[in-house]
């Protein structure tokens, strides 16, 4: 892990009273780690958008196992992305209705494609898609992103 950098933040004081209950209620232990968790979660999703890093998440289906139609289509995207699925977990939810939890791993736009041809399924309910950034890039390399920093850009209280 790379070096904590302080930075300063203004904020409307109505927004900060906001974000300060937001912070209550989910428990964080303080703003900073608030703040750090909401600046990973926009930047992940950019980085899944634009599919040029290494990601990691679940995708979770809800359907019917008696449409056999879907059935089989949803195996048969699931081959044509297998080297992006780490693995599936099905759960029987009742006598018609199965949870599906599909674990991805690798470039964002492979997986990007697959949640998309997985939306196309006629019959599928609740697709979703959970998504971390893998140990790897966890860090951003900011000299690659064309970042360049002035070391009186970090002083606090600005
Ligand atoms: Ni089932």
């Amino acid at each position: 892990m790379s070096g904590l950098i302080r930075f300063g933040v203004s904020l409307e004081k109505n927004l900060l009273e906001k974000f300060d209950y937001f912070i209550k209620q989910q428990h964080y232990a303080t703003r900073s780690k608030a703040i750090s968790d909401l600046i990973r979660e926009s930047v992940i999703k950019q980085e899944w958008a634009e599919g040029n890093r290494e990601v990691a998440g679940a995708v979770m289906l809800v359907y019917d196992h008696h449409k056999r139609k879907l059935v089989n289509t949803l195996l048969q995207i699931q081959h044509d992305y297998y080297q992006v699925i780490v693995s599936s977990q099905h759960i029987h939810l009742d006598h018609h209705c199965c949870l599906e939890v599909i674990v991805v791993k690798g470039n964002g736009n492979p997986i990007t494609g697959l949640v998309k041809m997985l939306k196309t399924i006629k019959g599928i309910r609740h697709v979703t898609l959970s998504m971390t950034a893998t140990a790897e890039t966890e860090e951003p390399d900011e000299e690659a992103a064309g970042i360049h920093r002035h070391p009186e850009e970090n002083a606090p209280g600005q």
